[in-house]
This record gives C-alpha cells, structure tokens and sequence, in this order.
C-alpha cells in the first residue's frame, strides 16, 4: 500500500507491504526507527524493526536513501507525532544508497537543489511544490470541464509569431538542406492563434501545454520553457473574459488549498510566512479593475523612485505592476485597456482609437500572471493592424478567414503555469516550481 493510505487508514491491519526509500534512522538499544515516504504523501511513515527480526542486519546497515521493502502489521504508534506506524516483520534492500548520497538531513539551499535537480524531487520542499502542480493542473482542467470548454491540442510547431515579439526558438532538422517544413518554423510562443479556430467551432476551448520564449531575460519569473493555459471563448467580451480569470484563478487557489493542506502548511512555515492570509485574502477579495489610464494616474502620484518612467504608451514594468498590487491596492489588480501602440496585432480596438480591449491580470511578488484581450473581430481593422505590425498575410491567411466566415465577439486569456504556481506555494523563483527548468544558459537534465 502507499504510504498515504497507510497514514489515512481508518484501522490497524495485520499484514502490510509498504515500499519506499528511508528518509532518516535512528538506532535505539535493541530495535531501529525508520521513516520511509513513496512520495505519495508529505508525511513519512514510521517502521520500527525489532532487533529479533531475521533481516535485522539489513536494517542496521541500511543508508538514507536506500529503497526499501517492509512487510508488517499497521498498530498505533505509541510516540507522538504519527497515528500509525508499521512494526518490521520482515525488511528488504530493494537498493542501497551510497553514503555520497547529498540528501542527508540537513536542509539545503535552493541554488544547490537546482544543481542536483533529479534528485530535489525527494526533498520535503521538492515533492511538495510538485504534488501541488500535480494537483493544480488537474483542477484547471476540472474548472474547464465543468463549465463545458472543450480542451485543445494546439501544434507546438508553428510557422507564425503569435505575440510578434520575435522571440523565438527556430526548428530545423539535423540534416535539412532546405527548409524542412517549406518555410521557416518556431516552437510556438502561444496557442490562441490556433485556438481562436476551435472557439469560432466549439465555442469554449483551452489549451493547457508547453510555450517557448526566446527571451533573454535571467529573472525569478521567466523560463524559455514554461506551461501555459490559454482558454478562448466566442461571444465574450472583455468584460466576461476578465470575470473568467477571477474566477478560474479563485478556483485553482481554493481547490490546491483544500487538497494539499499538508503542503500548505509547510510552504507557510518554511517558504513564506504571510502566504496563507494571503491566500484567504484572495479569495474573500473582489479583484480590483482598473483601466491603464488611471493605472498611469496612480503611478504617477505615487512619488515612488521607478527605474522606468511611467507615461501613456509606455509598458507597466515589473515595478510598476507590483506598486499596484502591493502597496496600493493591497489586492490583485486586472488593468484593460492598454495603448494599442504596445500590443499585439490581434487585440480589438476600442472606440477611442488609442487602446485596445487588453487585460492584464497582475498579483503580488509576481506582477502579471495573466495577459488576454477581446480580440479584434472585424475583417477590415484586423488587415490593417496586421499591416501596420508588418506581418505577412499569406502566413495569417487562415487566420482572416476566421473573419470571413461567421466572425463573432470572442476573448481569451493566457495563465503562466508555472508563475500560478508561484502564487500558491510561496516559491519565490520560477526554477523551483519547474521539475527541469530551461533558462538562458542552462539546459541541464
Ligand atoms: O502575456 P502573454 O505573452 O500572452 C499571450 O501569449 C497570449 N497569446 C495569451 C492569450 O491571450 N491567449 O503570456 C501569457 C502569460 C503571462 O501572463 C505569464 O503568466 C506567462 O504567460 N508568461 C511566462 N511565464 C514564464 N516565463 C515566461 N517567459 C513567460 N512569458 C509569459
Ligand atoms: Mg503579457
């Protein structure tokens, strides 16, 4: 049985298997305490092997690290701090463990966690951030499900620049003379493109796969390779599709919450002591709405010493998006409409000529966690940001036809998988919430 049904059982039972790899042991004056955990839960289970035990001598030489076979009888443990414990009938060395093995008791620091990053997944800190990833992505596709979105495998190879920022990993075959696909292709940077066709079929869609930035920016929040989560709705506006977010977002918080308590509590104790109230707080809080313009206004009054200016038409830096949601509004904040001169080709304008129906969701010890818009619908304004953007029409051709044939209103929005993960667990750097992270100049494991 895992080590979890075993913690959970409702009573003792006389003959159990329990596999895992020895966590610590301690040797008393006739038996030995070992603590072993499969992964399965973040509590270790408890075995006491007497010293009549015929494979006592294995226990006695047994390493931090080694895996372990344990047949027994579940009882009541008699010591604090567990419920059940497993006493050994009988103990087997699946494999030992060198003594070189880094993970001995003592905590270590992240940076050589990351160093080590095939074994960190052993680590309390490790196995935690990762079950809640585990958990989080299920409850995202449950939060779809539910609400009838049709979930999409949008291509990870494309030949279009979605978010037009050039940023992007070109795929090339080994031994390709001439271009492999026909024309030049990236890893693509997003799914909606694709995605916009399935919601002008299915309605409701999401995307949930890997996206691919060429961005040379060795910070906390960005990864060359990250998870994105891309839902696009037909007949929404701006308005609908930013409710969404507050609600998807709300959604995956409280279900993480509800079923990874044990990981909480020790993300709370020993990652970041303020990230449950900050958590409750989110989701007792109505998110703050705010267009860029009066975003601008505030930045401005606020006597802060930005390394960026502030000015219309200029992009909310990093800085900007945290003053918002950190020391203004004390709560996450959606910004909408952005100046058109900043945004992407397919973003719909609004009435003022100047913005375009964007929304940025940002929240705190992160900044943006979401970006989305309504996306231009009308065919003739479409071909003429795409020809002010300098795109080439034959490449987006499919793309138009979307608003030749049965155009409708429709939004969408992009979650970073990995910059939610942030949120929930407290971790303060994207590497450690991506079981091998890519980032520039490093692509280790
Ligand atoms: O704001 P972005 O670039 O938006 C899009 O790609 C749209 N096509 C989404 C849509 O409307 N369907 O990216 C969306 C989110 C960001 O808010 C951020 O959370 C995350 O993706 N993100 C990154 N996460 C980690 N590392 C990076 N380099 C990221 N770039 C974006
Ligand atoms: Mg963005």
């Amino acid at each position: 049985m895992l080590v979890k049904e075993l913690l959970s059982s409702k009573k003792a039972i006389q003959e159990v298997i329990a596999q895992g790899w020895v966590r610590t042991r301690r040797t008393g004056k006739s038996f030995s305490f070992i603590e072993i955990n499969d992964g399965s839960s973040f509590h270790n289970l408890q075995v006491i092997a007497d010293e009549s035990i015929a494979s006592y001598q294995i226990v006695e030489e047994l390493q931090v690290g080694a895996a372990v076979q344990i047949k027994g009888s579940l009882v009541e443990s008699q010591g604090s701090g567990q419920k059940w414990e497993i006493q050994a009938s009988e103990v087997t060395l699946l494999g030992n463990s060198d003594p070189s093995y880094p993970l001995q008791k003592k905590g270590h620091s992240v940076e050589f966690l990351r160093e080590i990053a095939h074994l960190r997944p052993r680590t309390n800190l490790f196995g935690s951030v990762f079950r809640v990833r585990s958990r989080a992505a299920f409850a995202i596709h449950q939060f779809f499900q539910e609400r009838h979105f049709q979930y999409i495998h949008t291509p990870i190879i494309t030949a279009s620049d979605c978010e037009g920022a050039g940023e992007m990993f070109q795929v090339t075959a080994t031994n390709e003379k001439e271009p492999f696909f026909g024309k030049p292709t990236y890893l693509t940077v997003s799914g909606q493109l694709e995605g916009e066709a399935f919601a002008t079929a299915l309605g409701r869609i999401y995307t949930f796969g890997p996206t691919f930035r060429a961005e040379n920016s060795n910070t906390s929040r960005h990864a060359n390779e990250f998870w994105m989560i891309e839902p696009e709705m037909a007949f929404y506006d701006l308005e609908a599709d930013m409710a969404l977010a507050e609600e998807f977002i709300k959604a995956v918080v409280a279900d993480v919450m509800e079923h990874c308590p044990d990981e909480l509590t020790f993300f709370n104790k020993f990652v970041d002591k303020g990230l449950k109230a900050r958590l409750d707080h989110l989701l007792e809080t109505p998110f703050v709405r705010l267009p860029y313009r009066e975003a601008v206004e505030i930045l401005k009054k606020s006597k802060q010493n930005f390394q960026y200016p502030v000015e219309f038409g200029q992009n909310l830096q990093s800085e900007h998006e945290r003053y918002l949601t950190e020391e203004h509004f004390k709560t996450p904040v959606t910004v909408f409409d952005y100046p058109k001169s900043i945004k992407p080709f397919y973003m719909r304008s609004n009435d003022d000529g100047k913005t375009v129906a964007a929304m940025d969701l940002l929240v705190s010890g992160i900044g943006e966690i979401i970006g989305g818009s309504q996306r231009e619908e009308r065919l003739d304004i479409l071909e003429a940001n795409m020809n002010a953007h300098e795109l080439d029409m034959e490449t987006y051709r499919w793309y138009l036809e979307l608003r030749k044939f049965g155009s409708v209103p429709h939004s969408g929005f992009g979650l970073g998988f990995e910059r939610l993960l942030m949120l929930i667990t407290g971790v303060s750097n994207i590497r450690d919430v991506i079981p091998f992270a890519r980032t520039p100049g490093n692509a280790e494991f």
